[in-house]
């Protein structure tokens, strides 16, 4: 399988007041073309420092240091901040848990996206309308052209998941990080959505990093599950062979913590095979 990204040796430290916390430490993975991997664990297990290190956008304090880090074969820990920028939202884009940080409340959802391409791809503002419209419409969202015209906050959550993102993929990225996404939904939103970004990235042959501390949601679009426990990568493999014979305590445990699922998200799991690994 052709790989896409790949990061080995990560380790963050955050200086606080009168010591220093080692929160990742030494983590690898990579993640192959169209493959969607899920970094799972519980709370504070470092796993959005780890997303964000990768879009090089660790909060102050924290630094970064990386044996190697590579996207599309090249080079990427070495570069400059301007290098990432053009990285950012154009080849690699991010969607949040909460899309009130994505979306700017003083602008219209149809100008934001359209912002993306012009800024990315060419200054076509009819080009980059038609694209926002499209995509609008590929992720499930009514009434595309009314909805364009409308703030973040006139959308209700839901939609305005889907919104951004359309907006995640309005340059068509290689590499869509999603940290939490479906957290913040009521399950059967949740369902929706893990199913629109299944098919997304059949569609769009993107790859993936999910991160949940919610094993259910794991089974429902992991190929590959990786398991974070205090900074560190503890189990690592093929989601059914992880979810169906977990080699670590800490992962049983995680399994056992899959809340009752829904209808929906179960079917999602049994059609991968995994079901019966799921409580409820
Ligand atoms: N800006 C920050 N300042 C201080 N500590 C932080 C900061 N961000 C994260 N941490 C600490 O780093 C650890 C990992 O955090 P994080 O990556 O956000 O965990 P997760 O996403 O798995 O819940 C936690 O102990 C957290 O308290
Ligand atoms: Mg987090």
């Amino acid at each position: 399988m052709e790989t896409l990204f790949d990061i080995s040796g990560l380790e963050i430290d955050i200086s606080m007041k009168t010591s220093v916390l080692h929160a990742v430490r030494g983590v690898s993975f990579s993640i192959g073309k169209a493959q969607t991997l899920c970094l799972v664990g519980e709370s504070g297990s470092g796993k959005s420092l780890t997303a964000l290190s990768i879009l090089g956008l660790l909060p102050q304090g924290a630094t970064r240091r990386v044996e190697r880090m590579t996207f599309r074969g090249e080079d990427m820990a070495g570069l400059s901040e301007r290098g990432m920028q053009d990285l950012r939202g154009r080849s690699i884009s991010v969607i949040f848990q909460d899309p009130m940080m994505a979306f700017n409340p003083t602008m219209t959802i149809g100008r934001q996206l359209e912002e993306v391409y012009l800024r990315h791809i060419a200054r076509d503002r009819k080009a980059a309308t038609a694209k926002a419209l499209d995509l609008l419409e590929r992720v499930g969202v009514t009434q595309p052209a009314t909805r364009m015209r409308q703030y973040p906050h006139q959308l209700s959550g839901g939609l305005r998941q889907r919104a951004m993102i359309a907006m995640a993929l309005m340059c068509e990225p290689d590499l869509l990080i999603a940290d939490e996404p479906t957290t913040a939904l009521d399950v059967t939103m949740q369902a929706q959505v893990l199913t629109l970004l299944r098919s997304i990235q059949v569609s769009f042959g993107i790859s993936i990093l999910f991160i949940t501390h919610d094993l259910g949601v794991v089974a429902a679009i992991a190929d590959t599950v990786a398991v974070m426990k205090a900074g560190q990568i503890i189990e690592v493999g093929d989601v059914r062979q992880v979810l169906r014979s977990p080699r670590e305590a800490y992962t049983k445990a995680l399994i056992d913590a899959v809340p009752k699922v829904t209808p929906l998200l179960a079917q999602k799991a049994a059609a991968l095979a995994v079901g019966e690994y799921v409580h409820g």
